[in-house]
């Protein structure tokens, strides 16, 4: 599979949860808060940092190869400051929980537009298309079995 395809295929599975956490956070109970961060805890979690794993350990190297390590590393950068935010986030207590989800879906919401803008239209530009195939063992992420709702 195209490893661009791939990783666009995660980012519109993480959106919508990303959506509901904004929303949550202009409503005033701090229930909904709480319940959004419930759905979208494995999002956030487990299936983000296979995501982002992909991406720091076989997707990015391959691209620094062709498009330079400077503008790769900081999209590392960032993996490294969302996962710090997304930490906090999760053992915050109720006071901090508000802010750090607005942070975390603006930090994030802005970091799947810049790969989706920037990053993969220019490794698309720049590679051979057999480079980006991963191969079947390569797939981190678990096999997608439902195609949306
Ligand atoms: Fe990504
Ligand atoms: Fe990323």
């Amino acid at each position: 599979m195209n490893a661009i395809t791939m990783l666009t295929d995660d980012h519109q599975k993480l959106r919508p949860f990303l959506r509901k956490l904004a929303q949550s956070c202009h409503e005033q109970s701090e229930q909904e808060v709480n319940t959004a961060l419930d759905m979208a805890k494995a999002a956030l979690t487990g299936e983000l940092d296979r995501h982002i794993d992909l991406e720091d350990t076989l997707v990015f190297p391959l691209l620094a190869q062709s498009i330079g390590s400077e503008m790769v590393q900081t999209f590392i950068d960032d993996h490294r400051q969302i996962q710090s935010i997304r930490d906090q986030l999760y053992s915050a207590d109720s006071l901090m929980r508000r802010s750090l989800t607005l942070a975390l879906d603006g930090m994030l919401q802005d970091h799947l537009d810049r790969e989706e803008n920037m990053l993969f239209p220019a490794a698309e530009s720049q590679m051979a298309p057999e480079t980006l195939e991963l191969e079947p063992n390569e797939h981190i992420m678990p096999p997608d079995n439902d195609k949306g709702p």
